[in-house]
C-alpha cells in the first residue's frame, strides 16, 4: 500500500505590532500607494526586542499540534526552515525541540531562503515515505525585520516577520502527492543577505542586511514559477482545472497573478496574505495554509498547490491533497 505524507494540523503565529506603509513612508523616500501598487502589502507585523525564530515558532507548532489531535511526544522529527536563526548553533530546530519538551525526536534546521518550507516538505515528504518517520513537524519561523536594512526603500517595504507550522503523518490516504525542489547557485548577487562575523577580510564592510536587485529577482521569479507549475501538473498527470487551490509564497501579488493565469486560475482561489503579513520568507507558505484552512476555504479532498522561489536561487512546489 502506498506511504502518503498527510497534513493532520496547521498552526502559525504573527507578532502584534504592526508596520503600515504610512509608517515606513516616514523613515524612507516612498508611499503608500507606490508599495500597493507595486507590491500588493499594505502593512507588515514585527516581532518584540524579546521574540525570536524559536519563540515564534513554538506557538505555531503548539497551534499545529493541538489542531492534529496530538501530542508533541508524538514527533519524531522537526524540520525549521529560517534565515534568521536564534543562534548560529544549537539549530533552532533544537531550541523548538527543548521548548516544546520533546526527549526523543530528531531535530535540525534547513536554509532555502523563501522556499525553506517547501523544501522542509520535500524532506518530511522522503522521511515519512521511506518509512523512517511517521510524524513531522515543519515549521518556517522568520525575523526578517532584524536583517533588514530600514534606510533601503527597495527591500525594507517588502518583509515582515512570522512563524507557520503543519504537521504530517504517515498515511495511507492520499495527502502530499510530490514535491519538486531546485536550486541554482548562479544567482547569488541578486539576492543575498552577509554573515559579516565569518566574512573574509575583504568583504568585512558588508552590513548582514537583506541586499536584493528587486527587478532582476523579479522577473526570474515569475518564469521559474511557471515552469514549476507545469513540472508539477506533468508529474501528477494533472490539468490547470485540476487545482483547487494555489498557496503561493507571498513576495508579490503581480508574481502571484503571473502564477494564477498560468493555471487559468481565479485569484479567488488564492490564499493571499501578503496584504497584511509582507514576505515573511520561509514562513509565508505555511502561513498562508493555514489561514486557508482555518477561515474553512481549503478543504479536506482538495488538491493545493503550494510554491515558492528565493534566494540561492531556490525554487519549488508541493501538491498536496488536503
Ligand atoms: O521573496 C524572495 C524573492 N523576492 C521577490 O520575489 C521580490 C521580487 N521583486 C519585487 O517584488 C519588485 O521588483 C519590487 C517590489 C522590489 C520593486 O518593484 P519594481 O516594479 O521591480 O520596481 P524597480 O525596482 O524597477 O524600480 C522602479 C522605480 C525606480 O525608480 P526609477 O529608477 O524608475 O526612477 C526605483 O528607484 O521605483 C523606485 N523605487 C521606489 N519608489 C518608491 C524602488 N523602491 C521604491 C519604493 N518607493 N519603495
Amino acid at each position: 500500500m502506498t506511504r502518503y505524507s498527510r497534513v493532520i494540523g496547521t498552526g502559525g503565529y504573527l507578532p502584534d505590532e504592526i508596520r503600515t506603509n504610512e509608517q515606513i513612508s516616514q523613515i524612507v523616500d516612498t508611499s503608500d500607494s507606490w508599495i500597493f501598487e507595486r507590491t500588493g502589502i499594505k502593512s507588515r507585523r514585527i516581532a518584540g526586542p524579546e521574540e525570536t525564530a524559536s519563540s515564534m515558532a513554538e506557538i505555531a507548532a503548539r497551534q499545529a499540534i493541538e489542531a492534529a489531535g496530538c501530542s508533541p511526544d508524538d514527533i519524531d522529527l522537526i524540520i525549521v526552515a529560517t534565515g534568521t536563526p536564534d543562534r548560529v548553533y544549537p539549530s533552532t530546530g533544537c531550541l523548538l525541540q527543548q521548548r516544546l519538551g520533546i526527549k526523543n525526536c530528531v531535530a535540525f534546521d534547513i536554509q532555502a531562503a523563501c522556499s525553506g518550507s517547501i523544501f522542509a516538505l520535500s524532506i518530511a515528504d522522503q522521511y515519512i515515505k521511506s518509512g523512517a518517520a511517521r510524524k513531522v513537524l515543519v515549521v518556517g519561523s522568520e525575523l526578517c525585520s532584524r536583517i533588514v536594512d530600514w534606510t533601503d526603500r527597495g527591500t525594507c517595504i517588502l518583509f515582515g516577520d512570522g512563524a507557520g507550522a503543519v504537521l504530517l503523518t504517515a498515511s495511507t490516504e492520499a495527502g502530499i502527492l510530490s514535491t519538486h525542489i531546485h536550486s541554482d547557485g548562479e544567482f547569488e548577487d541578486l539576492l543575498y543577505c552577509p554573515n559579516p562575523q565569518v566574512a573574509t577580510k575583504s568583504n568585512q564592510e558588508e552590513a548582514g542586511y537583506i541586499n536584493m536587485r528587486g527587478n532582476e529577482v523579479f522577473k526570474v521569479a515569475v518564469n521559474t514559477l511557471g515552469r514549476i507549475v507545469d513540472e508539477t501538473l506533468e508529474a501528477n498527470n494533472m490539468e490547470q482545472s485540476d487545482i483547487d487551490w494555489l498557496v503561493p509564497h507571498q513576495a508579490n501579488t503581480r508574481i502571484i497573478a503571473a502564477t494564477a493565469k498560468k493555471l487559468k486560475m481565479s485569484m479567488d482561489n488564492v490564499i493571499l496574505t501578503l496584504e497584511n503579513q509582507g514576505n515573511t520568507s520561509s514562513a509565508s507558505v505555511l502561513l498562508a495554509l493555514n489561514e486557508g484552512v482555518r477561515d474553512g476555504r481549503i478543504q479536506r479532498g482538495q488538491v493545493v498547490l503550494l510554491e515558492a522561489f528565493g534566494a540561492g536561487f531556490t525554487w519549488g512546489s508541493a501538491l498536496i491533497k488536503y
